[in-house]
Order: C-alpha cells, then sequence, then structure tokens
C-alpha cells in the first residue's frame, strides 16, 4: 500500500491544495491531508483547526482514498505513527524550492520519509491562502479560488472580524 500526505495550514484550503491533492490521488494508494495545528500559530489563523478540518473533510469528500488528519508537532512523527513513507508537496515557482528543499532534507534526516513535489498546475500558481485573505478582507472576488462553501465561510468569518473591530 502506497500510502502519502499532503501536509499544510490550510487556512483555508484552496482549489491550488485541492489540484495537488487530486493528482497525489492519482500516484498514491491512500492520501491524508495533514492540518498543522500546533498551538504556537493558533492566534495567527482566521479559522480554527475545526473549521479547517471541516471544510477539508467536504473539500475531498468525492474522493475514494483520501482522508483528513490534525496533527500537532513534527511533521515526521506523524509519518511514522501512521506508517507513511512520502511527503507531497505541491511547486508553485522557484521562490518555493529553497525552504521546500530545505524541509525535504531536514524531514529525510528525522525519518524515512522522501518528499515528492508535485509542480502547481499554471492557473494555481500565484494562489495562497494568505493572498486569498488578504483579497477577500479588501472585498476582492475570489470565488474562482477557493471552493463554494470555503467562499461562504469566509465572507462569514470577515463579517464577523468586521464587527468585532467595529
Ligand atoms: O501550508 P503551510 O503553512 O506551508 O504548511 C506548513 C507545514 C504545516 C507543512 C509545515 O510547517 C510543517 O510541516 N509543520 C510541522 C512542524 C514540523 O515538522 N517542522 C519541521 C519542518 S522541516
Amino acid at each position: 500500500m502506497r500510502r502519502a500526505v499532503c501536509p499544510g495550514s490550510f487556512d483555508p484550503v484552496t482549489n491550488g491544495h485541492l489540484d495537488i491533492v487530486a493528482r497525489a490521488s492519482q500516484l498514491f494508494d491512500e492520501v491524508v491531508v495533514a492540518i498543522g495545528v500546533n498551538k504556537t500559530k493558533a492566534s495567527s489563523r482566521l479559522f480554527s483547526a475545526e473549521e479547517r478540518m471541516d471544510m477539508l473533510k467536504e473539500a475531498v469528500s468525492g474522493f475514494g482514498n483520501v482522508t483528513v488528519a490534525g496533527f500537532e508537532g513534527l511533521l515526521t512523527t506523524f509519518c511514522e505513527q501512521n506508517d507513511i513513507h512520502a511527503i507531497v508537496k505541491g511547486l508553485r515557482a522557484v521562490s518555493d524550492f529553497d525552504y521546500e528543499l530545505q524541509m525535504a532534507q531536514m524531514n529525510s534526516s528525522l525519518a524515512e520519509v522522501e518528499t515528492v513535489f508535485i509542480p502547481t498546475s499554471p492557473e494555481y500558481s500565484f494562489l495562497a491562502s494568505s493572498l486569498v485573505k488578504e483579497v477577500a478582507m479588501f472585498g476582492g472576488d475570489v470565488s474562482a479560488l477557493v471552493p463554494p462553501f470555503v467562499l461562504e465561510r469566509l465572507g462569514a468569518r470577515l463579517a464577523e472580524r468586521r464587527a468585532a473591530d467595529s
């Protein structure tokens, strides 16, 4: 059984993430989308771990071989605990490469895991959750960049934040 993990913060999940998950699901028998829930970063998130998990579960519900999990601590510990030997990462541009290479090498020094890079589809090469949040916050249209139910929750959360700030 070839099992892989697609790790990330997914705050929130975008169509770019789902493109990588879909392509990983063709390459591996089983794919676990793993949400990093380290508490040190919790205050900088727009969505809680549970909310991110709910959105991801809905987003991958159409794939027969994809599941969603949360992990705290090192990704390699999660891999060891779940008998996973492949980490799948999307590469958007050369600017992603330096950091991703460093993480891949660190991860393979910590556990028996290989990192597999999948080039992001060109239509998503500019896409990042942080930009989606910023554009949506200033009223821009992000409807082509996230699934419809994420768009709805994003609008609701930003409206809540605006109400709390006023
Ligand atoms: O979506 P992101 O924010 O780029 O995801 C980053 C993530 C969660 C994949 C990365 O920060 C991670 O693997 N965190 C777990 C902690 C860890 O293992 N750190 C060492 C990395 S070499």
